[in-house]
């Protein structure tokens, strides 16, 4: 049987959600998210997703946070990405890959960013570098618990859009990490 062409489609994050929550739990079970550095992170939920579909079936998906955020105290717009999944059955396939170089082109062309910036743990930083992004090293703070304080998570990665990735600067996400 040959397999249909992906299909992407970008859809609200709210209005998303129900589409991936299985996925979600089967990847991040209670069990599981705890021994992950994800866990007791409060997190930003998306203002968009990218979802790849085979054959009416989700693959893969990937959301989008516009955030205007503080670097060194300048205002950028920038687009954070977050929940980027691949359905375990499907993992390896290419699909991941395929819907971040979706949502990369997307962000290219419509999205008013500067640069991307991602959370990821030890194990995906390979996947991301191999996508363009590079680590950043600079010192981050973030709401949390409604107040606003140093944050830290084992990888920072940030992808040049419009302008040069500012990699070792002091970033206030302006809100909650994503
Ligand atoms: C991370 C994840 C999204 C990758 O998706 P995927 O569909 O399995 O990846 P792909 O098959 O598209 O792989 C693309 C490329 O990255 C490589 N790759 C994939 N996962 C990798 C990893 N963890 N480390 C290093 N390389 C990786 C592949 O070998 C492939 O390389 P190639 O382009 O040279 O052939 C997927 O494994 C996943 O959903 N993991 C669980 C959830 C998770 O950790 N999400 C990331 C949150 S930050």
């Amino acid at each position: 049987m040959t397999t249909s062409a992906p299909i992407f489609l970008a859809k609200d994050g709210a209005l998303s959600w129900p589409e991936i929550a299985a996925m979600r739990e089967l990847i991040y079970p209670p069990e599981k998210l705890i021994d992950t550095p994800m866990h007791g992170i409060e997190w930003a939920q998306p203002q968009r997703r990218v979802l790849l579909y085979v054959d009416d079936s989700v693959h893969a998906v990937a959301g989008i946070h516009e955030r205007e955020i503080l670097c060194d105290g300048e205002k950028l717009r920038i687009a954070g990405v977050g929940g980027v999944m691949t359905h375990p059955k499907f993992q390896g396939g290419g699909y991941g890959k395929k819907v971040m170089l979706h949502l990369i082109a997307l962000l290219q062309t419509e999205a008013r960013c500067t640069s991307g910036l991602l959370f990821c743990e030890d194990h995906n930083v390979e996947f991301y570098r191999k996508l363009g992004w590079t680590l950043f090293h600079g010192e981050m703070v973030a709401e949390q618990g409604g107040k606003t304080g140093p944050f830290s998570f084992p990888n920072v990665m940030m992808l040049t859009l419009s302008e040069t990735a500012r990699t070792s600067e002091k970033i206030n996400l302006c809100g909650l990490p994503w």
